[in-house]
């Protein structure tokens, strides 16, 4: 299955063209539909893009793209993107992962499938979720459960987690589907969660090995800085401490600290300005189409003009 932009009709209704040579920072290209989308509305523009898993530069290496004269797509994350200020027009990024890591790669993303339990977006970075969890601490991996995927049961998991180690090394998402299930039934066999109860193990594991909070905290201090004035930094998130931090991030841009230490008020009016205060979301029609559009978020920062 091929990957379906989320929120395509919202960013190009937002996203800017402030110069004459026109550039767009894709930081999460995946099959690079937000980068087409924005090339069709600004066909005089260029794209930089990143994307952390090689394969989905070697795909767009492979593949005929009538856009590929004007897409220099890079092999990296975008929190080490480094261009000077001034540079880009719109700024994107689309967190997470993309359709083809669940449907098409098989590298455990998803509890649907029987699959390796890897879940890095890169295998030449870190470790992989087998080798961390049949090593961690029963208190390390409850904290990554609860840090990552506020995972209430985080405690009981983790304790099941460490005691179906001793018995059998855990390679597969089918044996942690089966552990967390077993984890969180009572005793009456009922399972105490309103939706799956493994989406929040399997993504706060994605989370932690692949440090994606910590390449946004780290973004998000120095996107904003790229861009020209009048330029858009637009984020679209799918989990709520992602969007916490994109949106203090952007409160804090919008207001800076006051350098004087005797002024009435401890924050001033910085470079930055939020167009649209609350976070996009999709229309109903399209959560209907695309069911993992349902928990994106977008929010939209503008640098001032000057
Ligand atoms: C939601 S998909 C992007 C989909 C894309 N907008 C499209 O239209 O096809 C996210 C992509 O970002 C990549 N990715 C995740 N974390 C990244 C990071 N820190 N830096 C660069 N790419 C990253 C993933 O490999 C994935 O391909």
């Amino acid at each position: 299955m091929n990957h379906i932009p989320v929120l395509v009709e919202e960013f190009l209704k937002y996203a800017v063209c402030v110069s004459e040579r026109p550039v767009l920072l894709d930081g999460t290209f995946g099959r690079g539909g937000h980068s087409q989308a924005w090339l069709e509305k600004f066909p005089q523009g260029n794209v930089i893009a990143y994307d952390r898993d090689p394969e989905m530069v070697r795909i767009f290496q492979q593949e005929k793209s009538p856009y590929r004269e004007k897409i220099q797509l890079n092999l990296g994350s975008y929190a080490e993107a480094s261009f000077p200020e001034f540079s880009f027009d719109t700024i994107l990024l689309d967190l997470g992962f993309s359709s083809l890591h669940v449907d098409t790669f098989e590298r455990g993303f998803s509890f649907r499938y029987h699959q390796p339990l890897d879940m890095r977006y890169n295998k030449n970075e870190g470790l992989p979720v087998s080798e961390w969890i049949n090593h961690a601490k029963e208190k390390e991996i409850a904290h990554v459960l609860r840090e990552y995927g506020e995972e209430k049961q985080a405690y009981k998991i983790a304790r099941s987690i460490v005691k179906a180690r001793m018995i059998q090394k855990i390679e597969t998402t089918t044996q942690l589907k089966e552990i967390i299930q077993n984890a969180v039934r009572t005793k009456k066999g009922k399972v105490y969660s309103d939706r799956h109860p493994y989406v929040k193990t399997f993504q706060a594991l994605r989370i932690f090995v692949n440090q994606e909070f910590k390449h946004l905290e780290k973004a998000l201090t120095k996107l904003p800085y790229m861009l020209k004035p009048g330029g858009r930094l637009m984020v679209i998130s799918f989990h709520s401490l992602e969007d916490r931090m994109v949106k203090q991030a952007f409160r804090r841009l919008e207001f800076q600290e006051n350098p004087d230490p005797f002024a009435k008020s401890a924050r001033i009016e910085g470079d930055f300005l939020l167009p649209i205060r609350k976070a996009i979301q999709p229309s109903e029609q399209e959560k209907e189409r695309n069911r993992r559009s349902r928990s994106a978020k977008m929010r939209i920062l503008e640098r001032k003009s000057l």
